[in-house]
């Protein structure tokens, strides 16, 4: 509760940054677009939450569970791990009040106001003159040796977003220097969860499909930016953990894939849906481990 009240008190100074890449107001988009296709999302959502609990399946013990990204709720099995985690730390850039709401009768449950890239109070204080300032590896929970979970919450692909809708607003930069911060920032992630020891569950959105009216998919935009998440290698994890790799029931290193129907025709256009491949991993480093050896 200390640690909790700590790192809120130490990004009050950041809320600058916050409300500048307009952080709020997109939560709040995704809130009112949520009320509207609440029936659409329902099996993303549902989806989303298995993943979570097969994920705590595996935690040998449950002292502390962290969801990044967790601000809306809408995805997260709240009442599920509040029972079985002795503290549920909720981190997003921003939390909304509702949220508040939502989590207020369960004692064990905290949110905590962290950018999870580090990144967004550096580009702020950035100038257009110099080059971009250097993607750096967070280290929230490192140090913590009773987190027992980690989840990634459908956060990683928007990672980049906010940074570079800030930037071709506020700075011109090359198309290849976005490309590259995307990149950096998507990287940064993958390689935050690496470090962790504890068993970690990763969910995200892929790719964006644009659909006609005869059900084509008639355009595709690859939402890691080039980043293969199913082949790139491990970059943190040690040598001697991939002897594990033997032991581990083949369906602890699969991955489920998914279609969230994020904005189904008229939502955005009258001609076009709009809907994210999503891919779920309840053990994320095993995943890694197999995809490396
Ligand atoms: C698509 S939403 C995830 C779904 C959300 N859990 C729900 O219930 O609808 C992405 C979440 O990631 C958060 N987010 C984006 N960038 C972040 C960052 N740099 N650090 C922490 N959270 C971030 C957003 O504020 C948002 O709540």
């Amino acid at each position: 509760m200390l640690l909790t009240n700590f790192y809120n008190w130490f990004n009050r100074n950041k809320l600058r940054a916050v409300h500048e890449l307009d952080y709020p107001q997109e939560i709040s988009g995704i809130r009112l677009r949520f009320k509207r296709r609440r029936n659409d999302w329902q099996p993303h959502l549902n989806q989303t939450k298995k993943i979570i609990l097969q994920g705590v399946e595996y935690c040998t013990q449950r002292r502390k569970a962290v969801l990044i990204g967790a601000a809306l709720l809408h995805d997260i099995p709240l009442e599920e791990l509040a029972s079985q985690f002795r503290e549920v730390l909720l981190i997003d850039v921003y939390h909304p009040f509702w949220s508040f709401l939502k989590n207020r009768r369960f004692r064990n449950v905290f949110r905590i106001n962290f950018d999870i890239t580090e990144y967004i109070d550096l580009l702020v204080k950035s100038n257009v003159e110099e080059s971009l300032p250097l993607v750096p590896l967070s280290k929230l929970y490192l140090e913590d040796p009773e987190i027992d979970l980690v989840v990634s919450v459908n956060v990683l692909s928007q990672l980049p977003c906010m940074p570079i809708r800030f930037l071709e607003k506020n700075q011109p930069r090359t198309e290849q220097e976005l490309d590259q911060l995307a990149k950096d920032l998507i990287l940064a992630h993958l390689s935050y969860l690496d470090l962790f020891s504890c068993q970690v569950v990763l969910i995200t959105d892929i790719e964006m499909q644009t659909i006609n009216v005869m059900n084509n998919v008639v355009a595709r935009k690859d939402l890691m930016y080039g980043i293969n998440i199913f082949e790139d290698k491990v970059s943190s994890l040690s040598h001697s953990a991939t002897a594990e790799f033997d032991r581990i029931p083949t369906n602890r290193t699969d991955y489920q894939e998914w279609e969230w129907r994020l904005a189904p025709c008229p939502e955005v256009n009258s001609k076009f849906s709009y809907f994210r491949k999503v891919v779920g991993f309840t053990d994320w480093k095993k995943y890694r481990l197999k995809s490396s050896a």
